[in-house]
């Protein structure tokens, strides 16, 4: 039977349900509870045609009046926890998608230096460094380059000083490895080197990864087997290779190395200046005054070093074009990679 006091006692436990509801939810869940279509006020509003006459007016003026409290105290609740939720977002629309988290990725430089290094390191080559502010000395005197020497116009420098300079080559680092490791050694050396040069195949500080091997029986066609496996595994096993003489005056006798153009297969085409043929490193036996600079004895030891440009060999890799892409940092390009 409803009463005076059921309803005292519905409209306590409605307002506090109210009162605790954290979110929406909740307070819809207690709207329902209460004045949904099954709701427990709303089964009593319908079953006021049943009560006896002297109860219904008073009952019906009771409910009536609970229902609109509760309406009201809904209203305000729902109000109360819009105002809380844009005072913490203001602004914020919570029904919009996330945006997706940019995945950073290593550098095409980057990612061709590790993947060259890995390569030698599969043969025995163990990586070494030097600082890339050099001596005159180590860039080029040790290098049996001396002053006034006219290979020394090869390679543009930026000084610091009259004898401090930015490096022009990985070269230094053999000079730093020997002077401070005795014989035999196989090193890899990879790194930034600067110099004054820019168009769409130079830039002013590009990389160079460095090849040194130095041991008692160490001879040119080592150095060719290792620059064949290293050009096969970087380009693919079909691609062929040849070394044509050339000069560096830290190798005697030096060479350039070309492989097969990767563009048209060797047929001849614009890449390749129509000569089937592109070149990437140099390379050479280590002269023996480098030897000599180092404190090694010419007559017992005997060693091949190489160097080649990273960003030739990548943009090869991937038909890059133009070497300033590399450094503009426009993401559409890096994302490719
Ligand atoms: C040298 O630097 C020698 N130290 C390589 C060497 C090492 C020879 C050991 C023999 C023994 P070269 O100046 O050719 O050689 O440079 C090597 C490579 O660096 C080039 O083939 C080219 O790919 C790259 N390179 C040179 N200048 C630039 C530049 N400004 N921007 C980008 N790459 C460059």
């Amino acid at each position: 039977m409803i009463d005076e006091k059921k309803l005292e006692e519905l409209k306590r436990q409605a307002l506090t349900q109210i009162k605790e509801a954290r979110d929406e939810k909740s307070l819809e869940t207690a709207r329902v509870k209460y004045l949904g279509r099954k709701g427990e006020l709303t089964q009593i509003l319908k079953s006021i045609a049943k009560l006896p006459p002297e109860l219904k007016p008073l009952i019906g003026r009771l409910a009536n009046q609970l229902k609109r409290e509760l309406e009201e105290a809904f209203k305000e609740a729902q109000a109360e926890l819009k105002k809380r939720r844009e005072e913490h977002l203001p602004g914020v629309d919570l029904t919009l998608p996330g945006r997706p988290y940019p995945l950073g990725r290593l550098h095409p430089i980057t990612q061709v230096m590790q993947e060259i290094c890995e390569i030698f390191l599969r043969m025995g080559f163990s990586i070494a460094s030097g600082p890339e502010v050099e001596l005159d000395y180590y860039n080029f005197e040790a290098l049996n380059i001396p002053e006034d020497h006219p290979a020394r116009d090869m390679q543009a420098t930026f000084y610091f000083a009259p004898k401090v300079l930015l490096r022009t080559h990985t070269s230094p680092i053999q000079i730093r490895t020997m002077e401070s490791e005795k014989p035999p050694l196989r090193i890899i050396a990879p790194g930034k080197v600067y110099r004054c040069d820019s168009d769409v195949t130079h830039t002013p500080m590009f990389h160079q990864v460095e090849g040194l091997m130095v041991d008692e029986d160490v001879s040119f066609a080592d150095l060719k087997g290792i620059l064949t496996i290293f050009a096969q595994e970087t380009f693919g096993s079909e691609t062929k290779v040849r070394f044509r003489p050339s000069y560096f005056p830290f190798t005697e006798p030096s060479v350039e190395m070309d492989i097969s153009c990767v563009i048209c297969g060797g047929e001849g085409c614009r890449v390749c200046g129509q000569t089937g043929w592109l070149e990437i490193l140099g390379a050479g036996m280590v002269h023996p005054n480098v030897f000599r600079a180092v404190g090694y004895d010419p007559q017992k030891w005997v060693g091949f070093a190489f160097g080649l440009g990273v960003e030739r060999i990548t943009m090869l890799k991937f038909g890059i074009d133009d070497i300033r892409l590399f450094y503009e940092n426009h993401l559409r390009f890096l994302e490719q990679f």
